[in-house]
């Protein structure tokens, strides 16, 4: 079956989909993207996802492309189109095509817009997270408003390609002081000893991951202790468990940080239960 991209008003194949070489987000960056999570056919917190384009979009200045209603049903015709049962939707939307110039373009340039969707192998995610991953600790190298989802992301590729190089499969950032920021795709957490779920606070320094605030919300129905505060590399490799949230890997455990081994190298029961309630717990729209 032949992939679909929504590009800029068109379904196009995904072989011929492509945008103008002076969109601001090939050349500038200039653009934010999303990524939701679409499982049995439902796409996961929907809502969420909107509410964080819609701010990392007012935060530079750019235009929303369509009325949000418009836009949830592109994005569940864009899976529909593509068939996904388990795996992702990706949302990018740039300030638009212009001659190349730092400024902004006039108001008359639209924004650009793309969405494409794909099944992702559930199994082998399944697989990865019942053995748990290592991370690798990098410093901090980030401007300061990660907590915008901008697809400028060169540090953090060359974040993740370091971990893939020592063997580890997520990065951690680190900051000066020692504390872990959070991963290059990732948000970072921690079980203390008493049972107490550790992670940022997502007021500065990181994003603010819809699987990190899904998981504290599920975590306090649950009735577990959740502190947002920083912990320090030396606490998460002493911790009970550890592990990371995104879209893409809902709770994946993490087994080792820089090759010390976390607990008892098993994925946590937390971490493990956490997962297995995640699609249960998430607010669901049907492709
Ligand atoms: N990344 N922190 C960073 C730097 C991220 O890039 C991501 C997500 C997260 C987790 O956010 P969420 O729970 O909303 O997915 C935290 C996406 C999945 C990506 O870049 O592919």
């Amino acid at each position: 079956m032949s992939r679909i991209a929504y590009v800029n008003g068109q379904y196009l194949p995904h072989n011929h989909a492509s945008v103008h070489i002076e969109d601001r987000g090939y050349q500038f960056a200039d653009g934010v993207y999303e990524v939701c999570e679409i499982r049995h056919r439902m796409l996961l917190d929907v809502p969420r996802h909107m509410d964080r384009l819609e701010r990392s979009l007012r935060e530079l200045q750019i235009a929303m492309p369509l009325d949000r209603r418009i836009f949830v049903s592109i994005l569940r015709e864009v899976c529909r189109r593509n068939r996904v049962t388990n795996g992702m939707v990706y949302i990018q939307v740039s300030r638009g095509v212009s001659p190349r110039n730092h400024l902004f373009p006039p108001a008359s340039v639209k924004p650009s817009m793309i969405i494409t969707a794909r099944n992702t192998n559930l199994e082998a995610a399944n697989k990865m997270a019942a053995a748990g991953i290592g991370v690798f600790t990098v410093p901090e190298n980030r401007w300061e408003r990660v907590d915008i989802k901008s697809v400028s992301l060169l540090p953090n590729i060359l974040a993740k390609q370091k971990a893939h190089d020592n063997g580890a499969g997520e990065a951690w950032f680190v900051d000066k002081n020692g504390y872990v920021t959070e991963g290059s795709s990732t948000n970072a957490w921690i079980v203390t000893a008493e049972g107490t779920l550790v992670t940022r606070p997502a007021e500065n320094g990181i994003l603010r991951g819809i699987t990190r605030t899904r998981i504290i919300d599920m975590a306090t129905e649950l009735g577990l202790e959740v502190e947002e505060r920083a912990f320090t590399v030396d606490e998460a490799k002493a911790a009970r468990e550890a592990f990371v949230t995104a879209a893409t890997s809902v709770v994946m455990p993490v087994t080792a940080i820089d090759n010390v081994v976390v607990a008892n190298g098993h994925p946590g029961e937390i971490a493990s239960c956490l997962r297995a309630l995640f699609f249960q717990s998430s607010e669901k729209l049907a492709c």
